[in-house]
This record gives C-alpha cells, sequence and structure tokens, in this order.
C-alpha cells in the first residue's frame, strides 16, 4: 500500500503543473477514496448513530485500542475529526447484529459466547441486548453502551439478523446457538422481537429448510438460495422463487441483498440480490478452495403477485464478488463496493487459505448500478479509482449523513493480526469514498424540524447553488435508514423518495412524508436534497412520534 501513496504524493505537483499550463477547464471531479485514520479496533460492524458518530463493534480481541487496562471491542468513529473513542461492552459482540428502535436507541443484537485469551473482561454475548441511547454530543461525550443482564434474547444467537418493523420494534432473526467455523451446525431456527411480544421464539420451516449455508439471513428475507415474505402478524411464511441457478447468497458464501429505492404513490417494493457462490454443500470446508470463483450474479424481483409470477431477472455485476456490500445514494443509484472474487468468508477453514483467509483476489474498484437503466447496462465503474486496501471479511460500509461513504474493517484473522510478510493482516484503516458532489457547491437543506409526522406536508428553507437553480432541474428528496452494516450486508437500510417541489425563488423545498410504517418503519431517518446528481449534507429527523416500541402487557 506504501509505494501506491507515495506514487500518488509524488504526481501531485507534476498535475498542478499540468492544470496550470493548460487554459481550458478543470477537470469535472471524480469519485475519491480518502484514508482518514486508524479505528483502533476492526471496523466489523458500524452504523451510524448521529451526524458525526459511527458506532463501531469488534469481536472482544486483542485490538490495540485499550479501555480500562484492557482491549476495546466497542468505540465511536467521529466522522469530523477522524478519531475514535474507545466504549466499554461486557460481553463479546463478535458477529453480533443491530438496529435502531423507533425511539432513537440502538440495540446491538446476539454474539459469541466465548472470550479471547488475553481478555478477561469479556462475558458470552450470544444472548445479549446492548443499548446506545440516542447521543447528542457530537463527540459522543457522555454516551455509553448499556447492558442489563436481565435483558436477554430468548434464544442465544451467533449471526443473527435484525431490524426495525412497522410499529418499530425489532425482528430478530436466526443464527446458531454456539460457535461453528463455517456451516450453521447448531441453528437458531427462529424468529424473535425486541422488545419481546412473547414469551417463546417462533420455529421458522424457512431457516429450518435453509441449512447449513443460512448465517445472517438478508431480510425480506433470503437465506442460503431460497427467499420468503414473512409476514409478522399473522406469523406465515410465503415461499417465493429460488434465486437462480444455484447460488447461495448468505454466509459462508456471502451475497448481499437490497431493497431498491421505494418510491410514491405505490411504493411497490423490488429487491436485488447479488454475489454468493455456487457450492456443493454436502462438501466440508477443508474441500474448498479460497480460489472458488465467487458469482456476479445479480437477481432482482418485484414484490407483488405478478412480479413473483414473472420471477428473478437475472443482470451480472462487472465482476464476481462475495463478501460484498450494496448501498443506497441518495440519488436511488445503488454502490457496489467491498468484497472478494474468491473464496468465502471466515479464516483457516480452506485448504489453502491465502494468509489465514478463506477468500482471495479483493475486488477493489467499486461500481453504480442504475436501477431505472436498460437490463445490461446498469453496472458502471467509470471513473471509480481502486480503494488499494482489501475490504472481505469483516468488513463494512455506510453511507454517512454528510453523503460520502465511510469504509472500514477486514480481518480474516483469528483476533487481531499485524505481523508483516503475510496476505490479508487485520486491518485499521478507516476510509471514505466520496463522491463527485463532495468537491462542488452543494444545495443545503437549512433547517429540519425534529420529528416529522406520517404522511404530512412538510416546508423547509433551503439555499441551492447557483450552478443548480434551474426550473428544469431533476429534484428529489429522500428519506433514508442508513442501515447496520456487518459481514457483507446492510440490514435495515431503506430510501423512500417523497414527492418534492421547490418554491420559485428556490428558497424553499416542499416534500410529502410516507404514509405509513410500513413504507419506512417509524424511527431515525435522515434526508438528502438531490439536485440533478449533486446530494445536500443530510438532516437527520424523528420519523412518527419517538415514542417506545410496544412492549408485552
Ligand atoms: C479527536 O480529535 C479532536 C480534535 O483534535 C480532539 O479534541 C479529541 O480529543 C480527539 N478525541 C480522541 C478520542 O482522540
Ligand atoms: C437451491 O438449492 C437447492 C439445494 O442445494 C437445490 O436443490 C435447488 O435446485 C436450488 N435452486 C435453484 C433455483 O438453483
Ligand atoms: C474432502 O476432504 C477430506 C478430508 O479433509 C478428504 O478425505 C476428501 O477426499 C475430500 N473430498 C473431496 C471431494 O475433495
Ligand atoms: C484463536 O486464537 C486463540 C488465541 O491464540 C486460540 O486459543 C484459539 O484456539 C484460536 N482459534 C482458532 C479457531 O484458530
Ligand atoms: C498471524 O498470521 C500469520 C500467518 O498465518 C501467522 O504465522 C502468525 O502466527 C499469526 N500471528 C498471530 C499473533 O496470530
Ligand atoms: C427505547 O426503547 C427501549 C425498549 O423498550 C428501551 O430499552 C430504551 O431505553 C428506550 N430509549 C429511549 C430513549 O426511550
Amino acid at each position: 500500500m506504501r509505494p501506491l501513496s507515495k506514487s500518488k504524493f509524488s504526481l501531485l505537483p507534476l498535475l498542478a503543473t499540468l492544470a496550470s499550463a493548460s487554459p481550458s477547464a478543470p477537470a469535472a471531479p471524480g469519485w475519491q477514496f480518502s484514508v482518514k485514520g486508524n479505528s483502533g479496533i476492526v471496523a466489523l460492524e458500524a452504523v451510524v448513530v448521529s451526524p458525526t458518530l459511527v458506532l463501531l463493534f469488534d469481536r472482544a480481541q486483542n485490538d490495540p485500542l485499550q479501555i480500562d487496562g484492557h482491549p476495546a471491542w466497542g468505540g465511536l468513529w467521529n466522522l469530523e475529526h477522524n478519531n475514535i473513542t474507545a466504549l466499554e461492552v461486557v460481553t463479546n459482540s463478535w458477529c453480533a447484529s443491530g438496529a435502531i428502535l423507533s425511539n432513537g436507541t440502538m440495540a446491538s443484537i446476539g454474539g459469541d459466547q466465548t472470550g479471547f485469551p488475553g481478555n478477561p473482561a469479556i462475558k458470552p454475548g450470544n444472548q445479549a441486548i446492548r443499548l446506545f441511547e440516542p447521543c447528542t454530543s457530537p463527540v459522543g461525550a457522555g454516551c455509553t453502551v448499556f447492558e442489563d443482564p436481565n435483558l436477554v434474547l430468548i434464544e442465544p444467537r451467533w449471526y443473527p439478523s435484525s431490524t426495525r418493523i412497522f410499529d418499530g420494534s425489532l425482528l430478530i432473526v436466526g443464527g446458531m446457538h454456539e460457535q461453528a467455523h463455517f456451516y450453521n451446525t447448531d441453528p437458531a431456527a427462529s424468529f424473535e422481537f425486541f422488545p419481546r411480544k412473547e414469551q417463546t421464539a417462533r420455529p421458522s420451516a424457512f431457516l429450518e429448510r435453509s441449512l447449513p449455508a443460512n448465517l445472517f439471513p438478508r431480510v425480506f428475507m433470503v437465506a442460503n438460495n431460497q427467499t420468503i415474505i414473512y409476514d409478522v402478524e399473522a406469523d406465515t411464511e410465503t415461499i417465493l422463487p429460488d434465486i437462480p441457478n444455484g447460488v447461495s447468497v448468505t454466509a459462508p458464501t456471502d451475497g448481499s441483498a437490497i431493497l431498491l429505492p421505494l418510491s410514491p404513490p405505490d411504493y411497490t417494493p423490488e429487491v436485488l440480490v447479488c454475489g454468493g457462490s455456487v457450492i456443493d454443500q454436502t462438501l466440508q470446508p477443508g474441500n474448498f478452495s479460497s480460489q472458488h470463483p465467487a458469482s456476479s450474479q445479480c437477481a432482482r424481483m418485484t414484490i407483488t403477485p405478478e412480479g413473483i409470477a414473472k420471477g428473478w431477472e437475472v443482470d451480472y455485476m462487472l465482476e464476481a464478488r462475495t463478501l460484498l456490500e450494496l448501498l443506497h445514494l441518495p440519488n436511488g443509484q445503488i454502490l457496489v463496493t467491498n468484497g472478494a472474487s474468491t473464496g468465502f468468508s471466515g479464516w483457516n477453514a480452506v485448504q489453502d487459505t491465502v494468509g489465514n483467509s478463506n477468500a482471495d483476489h479483493a475486488a477493489l474498484v467499486p461500481s453504480l448500478y442504475t436501477p431505472a437503466a436498460a437490463l445490461g447496462q446498469r453496472f458502471s465503474n467509470a471513473g471509480m479509482p481502486s480503494s488499494g486496501i482489501p475490504r472481505m471479511y469483516h468488513a463494512t460500509a455506510s453511507l454517512t449523513v454528510q453523503g460520502n461513504f465511510f469504509i472500514g474493517g477486514s480481518n480474516p484473522n483469528n483476533g487481531s493480526n499485524f505481523t508483516t510478510g503475510f496476505e490479508f493482516p487485520t486491518e485499521l484503516r478507516i476510509q471514505t469514498l466520496d463522491p463527485p458532489f463532495m468537491f462542488v457547491p452543494r444545495p443545503r437543506i437549512l433547517s429540519m424540524p425534529e420529528k416529522l409526522a406520517f404522511g404530512t406536508r412538510v416546508s423547509v428553507p433551503i439555499s441551492i447553488p447557483n450552478s443548480l437553480n434551474r426550473r428544469d432541474a431533476n429534484v428529489q428528496v429522500s428519506l433514508m435508514d442508513l442501515g447496520f452494516s456487518t459481514h457483507g450486508f446492510h440490514v435495515g437500510a431503506r430510501l423512500v423518495f417523497m414527492d418534492a417541489t421547490t418554491s420559485n425563488n428556490g428558497k424553499t423545498l416542499s416534500f410529502v412524508t410516507p404514509p405509513n410504517g410500513r413504507v419506512y418503519p417509524p424511527g431515525p431517518a435522515t434526508i438528502f436534497l438531490t439536485i440533478d446528481d449533486v446530494t445536500s449534507e443530510g438532516a437527520m429527523v424523528m420519523m412518527g412520534s419517538g415514542n417506545s416500541p410496544p412492549t408485552l402487557e
């Protein structure tokens, strides 16, 4: 990595000379990767909790960041100062999931039951519910992770998924009871809720059927090569067509899935499921190779009776990827980033690990997917730089309130391992991926109410740079859940477009909020204004009452 950044710096004076010698206009700004600093723990799980802070969790292990005389495994990454504040976490958050409740409290769900040698502070985490209350301090002063030993999951869960639903509570899905090295060999084949809706977990035929490669099921839901719609109120599973061509898309064959942007008036849901691998699941880990090609397949389906009857439409990414991330841009495009072109999640399990990694051939160049383009023309990486840093197993990515992407992590090792001389050591460098609009005058949302009710028209003051102030400009207003990132997928991420107009003088934006919590589950949201693909900084709001989700009794 060092020679690369050195040559970049030595090129800068040359570029400056060329630019000053040339009378032509400066080139339009492009996408840029920028290394921001060192996170001290692996950014294994990442969730944006405020305009300036990303909450990170790692495995409780031997990370360099210290707290109270032992290695930390939680922290708040500051997007403004590019540094990290360690957080005291009691239980092991390794391969936990999480989401933010309707009242703004982040809940980290499940984790690993074991400790790690040399870090005696750790308590078992597979039944844990860790709470991080809304944090108003821009630097996270006084913000802590709270763990009540009496507040636990019904079933122990390592590798579960969790997402906020229409009533503001979390649906918690699957996982396994104990640690296993590749397949789900001790399944928690059930659903439960936080706060609880009943005192026993709901068994799931789907999670039984999709064994053994069904860890971290993606919610609409997809696990292995199977998909369902789960009706939370009726507790019924409706079977949808399998992902085509035998591609399995959940750990250890990690693909990624995303709900495409929802638009008024119908908010018709469409899902996109990309990457993963085709494997013979009767074989054992030692029979697999780190050179096993991942899939480039992307399957897309409209989740209506007609769409389901039509089935999956198959498309292809520009390269094969496993352990990838799919992320919304506020203009409705999808960013494809992170991952590897061969191999699997995990470490030291396949016959020919690379360093300790089960995966190889890091996919370094992101691409953009344009949902409305014609089939076959939706993917492009024109003008996209290479990240220069492999982001494979245990890496994360998230859109930030500033409108750029936070990218961190990668650790296909047993604990942190900074030994030199092997491929894919523990990666602590944090990068941003900055879209071109970060380098030009941007529209601004000048103020926003703290809370927004469903189904109402809202007017807010804005400013629009002259370069974009035209009546025929394309104005988009998106209401976004930035989601929770881990293991190459992004649970809870959602983009709802809102009908919007700007006033003739360009000083007022008027938009209509979504009709109800089934279109946007009540809870924190970030609103972005995009004019001709130039996006403002986001404004964080509370969508709905901000009340706590319902509890039993
Ligand atoms: C982060 O950087 C800011 C600005 O330099 C500084 O005030 C703050 O103390 C730093 N925080 C940590 C945890 O290093
Ligand atoms: C899904 O996987 C199962 C088990 O490996 C296989 O029998 C089935 O044919 C696959 N479905 C498709 C559409 O490839
Ligand atoms: C799978 O691995 C086992 C031992 O790890 C070996 O005995 C067997 O021959 C392998 N099978 C295949 C198909 O490679
Ligand atoms: C991971 O490393 C720890 C500490 O060195 C060791 O005790 C443990 O057995 C290792 N686990 C695996 C699965 O390699
Ligand atoms: C780090 O990984 C390398 C390569 O597998 C191995 O030789 C070394 O023992 C590991 N170090 C630690 C501290 O686990
Ligand atoms: C949000 O609700 C959860 C679950 O009932 C509760 O534990 C938490 O303290 C609440 N947070 C706030 C800010 O009210």
